[in-house]
């Protein structure tokens, strides 16, 4: 069985933990080593049998295991980003896990470390980039784009041939129509129906929707965006 660390022992780690009980279940593949966490005060603790056994550099002590990041909030999104920058760790070595009850289009692109729950669909030749969370019955249309680090919660549609940047987030039982372009680090509120394009940093909200505010993206996620653009 190929070893795996999960990375975040939060509320995500159960979820994560069950998604890779239920690949293993057709046939055994993943063995979970341990959870790995900044916060100290997690160390030794037991999440639904998998021990937090240290500080998120531990995975550099494990260089065959597999990653799985286990963080979903909207409110660190960044986070996953700069710890991949401070650590250093190769976005090739987090692994796909793709839920028995999930449907991916042959012809879609999974990067490395997408997640896709239970009940979701990735549409045909949609590619995501890396680090995706796809949520329980979320459905991904055809010929999208989602960036690194991008998360659709739970029963969103992406409707055909959408866009979305690095490292944002699209709300619960959202919809964003066809064709339009999120920038990087959105934040699109539960139930929004997003009807036009919008920049990069965005938290909108309601329905019509309205900006709330605008966080800072890295700048790093920010080049990439513009240079693509171009
Ligand atoms: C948009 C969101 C981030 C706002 O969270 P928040 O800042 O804590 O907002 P609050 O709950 O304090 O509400 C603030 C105001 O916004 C309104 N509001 C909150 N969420 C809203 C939404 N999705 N749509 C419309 N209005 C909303 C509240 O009614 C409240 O209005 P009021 O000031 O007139 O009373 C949150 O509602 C949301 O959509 N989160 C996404 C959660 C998700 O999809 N999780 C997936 C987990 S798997």
């Amino acid at each position: 069985m190929q070893p795996i660390i999960l990375v975040g022992a939060g509320s995500g780690a159960t979820e994560v933990v069950e998604l890779v009980r239920d690949i293993n279940g057709a046939k055994p593949k993943y063995e979970i080593v341990g959870i790995v966490d900044d916060d100290m005060s997690k160390h030794g603790q037991v999440i639904d049998g998998v021990e937090v056994v240290g500080k998120i550099e531990k995975v550099l002590d494990h260089p065959d295991a597999g990653l799985v990041f286990c963080m979903g909030s909207y409110k660190g999104r960044f986070i996953r980003h700069s710890i991949m920058e401070r650590v250093g760790v190769d976005l090739n070595r987090f692994i796909n896990l793709v839920h028995p009850l999930a449907k991916v289009y042959s012809s879609a692109t999974l990067g490395p470390g997408a997640i896709v729950h239970s009940g979701a669909v990735v549409g045909p030749d949609t590619v995501l980039r890396g680090i995706n969370i796809i949520h329980w019955n979320t459905a991904i249309g055809a010929r999208n784009d989602l960036g690194e680090g991008v998360i659709v919660s739970p029963n969103a549609t992406t409707n055909a041939d959408v866009t979305i940047g690095a490292y944002s987030f699209v709300g619960s039982a959202s919809v964003v129509v066809d064709g339009l372009k999120l920038g990087p680090g959105c934040l699109i509120a539960s139930g929004d129906t997003v009807l036009r394009d919008v920049q990069p940093g965005v938290f909108q909200m309601g329905m019509p929707p309205r900006v709330i505010s605008r966080e800072e993206v890295p700048e790093s996620v920010l080049t990439k965006w513009n240079s693509d653009a171009t």
